[in-house]
């Protein structure tokens, strides 16, 4: 179940925040494969989202400025041509980059509202906090839960015109499959009219992306790491954060940053709640996540396979990030 709440009482949140526990069934899956995995949603404890919201600040990881910057250009545009009344983000973290698109439809709409939507309930409790008091005339309303719980409770949710938006090419994070089916249950989210605007990091040298995700200050190694400090007091488990290392290449061939934990020595882990002992030995990596890298007009072609028409695509000066706009019709 989704927990919904109001920026008033928040007191509201810790309580419903134990019901959002997962029984980590995604984890024993991840975990007993070959090469072994884990979900990419463990990023995101309130540490983990803490760490994310440096890594966007660090000068090797431009995605963050290259976006905010295109939204800032263009959010008016945005505003005149979708003039919906309700905005849905998916994946919100802090919203800072959010505030433009605020900033626009404050200035044309009499009322909307803006549903931020987060699985790390800390963050998403201050932003909501704080939104509201810069927005008096926006309706803030925070959901609290994954994706996939998000979509659910929107279908059967249905108030008014909208825009659901995915930023920070977190669209890239999906495998093609996952992908795939993440854009079929957005676009059944939707109804005939509604926008959807999605955020993605556009194909590029390896020279800039690698050290995006191999920062100098070790950011990225941290967040990468905290993972399994957020299974320990998840699942009461003992990785032993030291005997694992980060580590981040690009394939060329698939287009994706592939993002590792190198176990730098035979050992075995127990997760006592999920009642699982796993062994991992020298040199085996744990795959945490993907981050593809996009073309642009074939990702315009697969929303049109999925009902979502492209109405405009902005991008910065140099290319490197892309923002499409498309209309369920
Ligand atoms: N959506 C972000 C991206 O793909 C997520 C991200 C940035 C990330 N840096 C990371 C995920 C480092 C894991 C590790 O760029």
């Amino acid at each position: 179940m989704i927990v919904e709440f109001l920026a008033q009482p928040l007191t509201i949140l810790d309580h419903h925040y134990q019901q959002l526990k997962d029984d980590g069934q995604d984890v024993i899956n991840g975990l007993t494969q070959k090469p072994k995995t884990l979900p990419a949603k463990y990023f995101y404890d309130d540490p983990g989202s803490l760490l994310f919201e440096k890594i966007c600040e660090l000068p090797e990881y431009y995605p963050t400025r290259t976006e905010a910057w295109i939204l800032n250009q263009y959010a008016d545009e945005i505003a005149e041509i979708t003039n919906c009344c309700e905005l849905i983000e998916l994946g919100s973290g802090s919203s800072t980059k959010t505030q433009s698109l605020l900033t626009a439809y404050q200035k044309i709409a009499g009322s909307c509202r803006y549903l931020p939507i987060d699985v790390s309930g800390g963050i998403l409790k201050t932003s909501v906090l704080q939104l509201q008091e810069k927005y008096p005339d926006i309706t803030v309303h925070g959901l609290l839960g994954t994706y996939e719980q998000a979509l659910a409770h929107l279908q059967t949710n249905y108030l008014q015109s909208r825009m659901l938006f995915f930023l920070g090419s977190s669209l890239g994070n999906f495998n093609h499959e996952e992908c795939d089916i993440f854009l079929t249950q957005v676009s059944r989210t939707l109804q005939l009219g509604d926008f959807f605007l999605l955020g993605i990091d556009l194909q590029k040298p390896k020279e800039i992306l690698e050290p995006a995700y191999n920062d100098s200050q070790n950011v990225t190694a941290a967040f990468n790491l905290n993972m399994l400090s957020h299974l320990n007091w998840r699942f009461q488990g003992n990785f032993d954060i030291n005997l694992f290392k980060h580590q981040a290449i690009y394939n060329q061939v698939d287009h994706q940053i592939e993002m590792h934990l190198h176990c730098q020595k035979s050992h075995w882990v127990n997760l006592e709640v999920l009642d699982l002992k796993v062994h991992f030995a020298e040199g085996e990596s744990i795959l945490t996540e993907i981050s593809r890298k996009f073309d642009l007009t074939k990702m315009s072609q697969q929303l049109d396979s999925k009902g979502l028409k492209t109405i405009k695509t902005w991008t910065d000066e140099k290319g490197w990030f892309g923002l499409i706009l498309c209309q369920v019709g």
